[in-house]
């Protein structure tokens, strides 16, 4: 993705750590706005599972966060950004099943620790970095295989 190239989308949405309620909210708006831009259903589909997992880490393990979303012919640019406890042990937290989901999150139907793997695994470039105490970042870059989109 260059850096200097116009989007066709570009748009930043909150996501308010610990608010179940709301939960899936952001990627469902995010799979509308790719919806519309006449993505293949299967490009649709992964960036949309990344988002969701994505929000759900932040809902359920930080603060505050965001999602951004930026769209250029070629790719889907995820960011997902928050401020919370931060990961001390990232290789940890991406194996498949690790997960330090508590009873509250569980009951939700999360914490099969399944979420880190599989936004991996979809990703076509995936990219964490986390301060314990502060936060955490992911970077999702994800293929159109698209020459001409409708913006
Ligand atoms: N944004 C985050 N901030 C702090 N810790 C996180 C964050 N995202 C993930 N983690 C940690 O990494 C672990 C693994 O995350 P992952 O998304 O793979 O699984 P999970 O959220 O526990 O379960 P699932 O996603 O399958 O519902 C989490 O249990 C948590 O300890
Ligand atoms: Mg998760």
């Amino acid at each position: 993705m260059r850096v200097d190239e116009k989007p066709i989308y570009e748009g930043t949405f909150t996501v308010t750590g610990g608010n179940f309620d709301n939960a899936g909210e952001v990627s469902s708006n995010i799979k509308s706005v790719l919806k519309r831009m006449g993505l293949s259903r299967d490009v649709v589909r992964k960036a949309s599972l990344v988002a969701y997992e994505s929000e759900i880490n932040i809902v359920s393990y930080a603060r505050k966060g965001m999602i951004r979303l930026r769209v250029v012919p070629e790719s889907i640019l995820i960011e997902a950004i928050d401020e919370g406890q931060g990961i001390a042990d990232i290789e940890l937290a991406m194996q498949p099943g690790y997960s330090t989901a508590t009873d509250k999150i569980r009951e939700m139907g999360f914490g099969a620790g399944m979420g880190l793997c599989n936004i991996k695994s979809f990703s076509d470039t995936f990219l964490i970095s986390s301060e314990v105490g502060k936060g955490t970042y992911l970077k999702m870059i994800i293929k159109t295989n698209n020459r001409s989109l409708n913006s």
